[in-house]
């Protein structure tokens, strides 16, 4: 029997909103797992959801809710998403369920009744001192102040010491290098371990297990006063959906028996790759197998931000492309493992080529074919036929070498591997050209380029069925498969498809797209939704950019938005009314340095409340990197001038 295979996502944050980087580990996963269960394995997927903590405390009471209410409303918004992009996930853990909590409270027992080599006790409690802002009701580092003082507050943060309780990694480190020089820890790609190893030269400081102030978060289990660091709750969650606090039995299965496959990226390496091993070593838990970490993409060339408009919501690319279409083109754009950058600009000439043209096309005209020549009934393999033997050979190795690649986490590999068959298939059709076939009459040769070409196709169904799921299993339906015959052993074979099986299509699995609609499409979401990327601005008619009333507005008041490190709100004057305007600013500029300015305002914007705060009108500010500066005019110019 062949080894289970456990693989997991990070649990994300739910102060965030789903977007492509959820989604690309999300796929991956899925189509680790999928593939996996072709070649015989019993394979569990957990993904999740990360759902305490300060930022999650305080995102809820910006929105006005409970904290799990606020986790119960943005839950959702990830659970839609994975259904309609097809995510096949067995299980999804939340931090704030009960079975995880319980084996929280069961990971710190252990851990708390652990001691090293030289008999200390793994966790030991201790002072935290550091720089606290009792206006934001957090600790900051001395990189978050501007000129020693919170940007936000204004107001130089108090050195303030709270008892915590550390964990002792500095005990762990010689332990976790030899598991990972020895293999039994593997850290891919082998720049990642190069970089673990690295990390496991330098003297790393004990970590901090829990926080005192932090009241969304698990209690401790030996001092309810503090609550678990959220790196520690997170983590737990990769055992507490299989039944560490609460069935033995199937821990057993999917942790103890199973191959465990930890993927990510590599934003979170020290976390999985330092704090997690340390804490199942200290707990007497075994540790994974495998930790995947990929690289982490750009869009446009740009980190992925809200201030920045970059951020693709992967809903808007199952609105246009499908969730199969939008699977395939998230995981082949740069190699996985690789970092990368994704252009939206692309996806529509890759669908186009790909999918629509190279697959789609060829599963149009070989089944229109047979229902043309063949009475829709596949016809009987021929051999003697100019390129068959090499199709053949290509075709039979395909499923070993894509799960090869598969197993090397060489996903975008594996998919070239299928859509290499692909155009030696249809290469294979031109060059034999059964049209012409069919004029002259050569019916057996005619039904061998027909079968060759079901028989390819049916290779590609099986291969590319990780990946895209629906599509695969619509191509399955044109030849007659269902999926009792979907594994890879069946793949393997040239000769699987009985004569005389129906062969039928009804409309193309993937439809082109025209490029221009798409365009104007893009170009649509783009004004309606504020974080959506402005990937590729089309030109502008000068009517249209008139209808943007510019005004000058002399800023009377301003003062922070409670909870928001980032808003500042505005009393204005645009000259015949007085306006409230909230402004992503105040990492800039603190309200005196405002205050008095004559700021360019876009007046004729819809009213938005922004953090629940009305905001009427938005002001104009030119931007690079970390650079914010806002557009001022002259101070002759009153309030309300236009600006054209
Ligand atoms: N909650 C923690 C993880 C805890 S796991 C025990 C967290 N959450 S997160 O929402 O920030 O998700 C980070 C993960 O999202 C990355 O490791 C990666 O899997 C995925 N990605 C987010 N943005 C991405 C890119 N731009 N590129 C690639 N992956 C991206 O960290």
């Amino acid at each position: 029997m062949a080894q289970p295979f456990y693989v997991t996502t990070p649990i994300y944050y739910v102060n965030d909103s789903p977007h492509i980087g959820h989604a690309y580990t999300t796929i991956a996963a899925d189509i680790m797992a999928r593939f996996h269960r072709l070649a015989g394995r019993e394979a569990f997927f957990l993904t999740g959801t990360d759902e305490h903590g300060s930022k999650v405390a305080e995102a809820a009471e910006a929105a006005g809710m409970s904290e799990i209410e606020f986790c119960d409303k943005t839950v959702k918004t990830f659970q839609e998403v994975w259904e309609r992009l097809d995510i096949g996930h067995d299980d999804f853990i939340r931090t704030t369920s009960e079975r995880h909590e319980k084996a929280v409270r069961k990971i710190l027992d252990a851990m708390r009744g652990a001691k090293t080599d030289d008999g200390q006790e793994v966790i030991y409690s201790g002072y935290y001192e550091g720089l606290y802002c009792t206006g934001c009701e957090k600790y900051l580092t001395e990189r978050d102040l501007v000129d020693g003082k919170c940007p936000d507050h204004n107001r130089e943060p108090e050195v303030l010491k709270e008892k915590n309780y550390f964990f002792r990694l500095s005990a762990f480190t010689g332990k976790i290098r030899d598991k990972i020089e020895s293999g039994e820890l593997r850290i891919l790609p082998e720049e990642r371990r190069r970089e673990v190893l690295g990390l496991l030269k330098q003297d790393l400081p004990d970590f901090s297990l829990s926080r005192e102030r932090v009241k969304w978060g698990i209690p401790l289990t030996f001092d309810s006063s503090q609550s678990a660091y959220v790196w520690v709750d997170a983590l737990t969650n990769y055992i507490s959906a299989i039944g560490y606090a609460d069935n033995p039995l199937t821990f057993d299965k999917w942790w103890n028996e199973a191959e465990v496959v930890h993927l990510m990226a590599k934003d979170i390496l020290k976390f999985h790759c330092l704090y997690w091993p340390a804490m199942l070593m200290a707990a007497g838990v075994k540790l994974p197998e495998t930790i995947f970490l990929h690289g982490f993409f750009t869009v446009d060339g740009a980190k992925m931000a809200k201030s920045l408009g970059n951020k693709i919501d992967p809903n808007d690319m199952v609105d246009d492309f499908g969730a199969d279409a939008t699977r395939y083109l998230l995981l082949t754009q740069y190699p996985f493992g690789h970092d990368g950058d994704v252009q939206a600009s692309r996806f529509v000439g890759q669908y186009n080529t790909d999918l629509a043209n190279d697959l789609g096309n060829l599963v149009s005209r070989v089944a229109k074919m047979v229902m043309t020549n063949c009475e829709g009934q596949l016809p009987s393999a021929h051999d003697d036929l100019p390129g068959l033997e090499e199709l053949k050979l290509q075709a039979e190795n395909l499923a070993d070498n894509a799960y090869e690649y598969i197993q090397n986490f060489r996903i975008g590999a594996a998919i070239e591997e299928a859509i290499a068959l692909v155009r030696a298939t249809n290469k294979f059709f031109n060059d034999t050209a059964p049209w012409k076939m069919a004029k002259a009459g050569k019916t057996q040769e005619l039904g061998g380029v027909l079968n060759a070409c079901c028989e390819a196709l049916r290779m590609v169904s099986v291969t590319l069925f990780p990946v895209m799921p629906g599509k695969m299993r619509e191509l399955r339906h044109v030849l007659s498969l269902s999926d009792d015959t979907l594994d890879l052993q069946n793949a393997r074979t040239f000769s699987f498809l009985k004569p005389g099986t129906p062969i039928r299509v009804e409309k193309p699995i993937f439809p082109r797209l025209d490029v221009k609609k798409k365009a104007a499409g893009e170009a649509k979401k783009d004004t309606t939704k504020t974080d959506k990327a402005a990937s590729e601005p089309g030109l502008l008619d000068i009517s249209e950019f008139a209808k943007v009333q510019l005004r000058v507005a002399l800023v009377l008041k301003a003062e922070k938005v409670e909870g928001a490190d980032k808003l500042l709100k505005l009393q204005v004057d645009i000259g015949n009314e007085k306006r409230q305007i909230v402004a992503g600013i105040a990492q800039h500029y603190t309200a005196p340095e405002i205050l008095g300015k004559r700021v360019i305002v876009v007046a004729n914007l819809k009213p938005a409340k922004i953090r629940g705060v009305e905001s009427h009108g938005m002001l104009l500010a030119a931007k690079r990197g970390d650079q914010l500066c806002v557009v001022t005019t002259d101070l002759e110019m009153p309030p309300g001038a236009p600006v054209s």
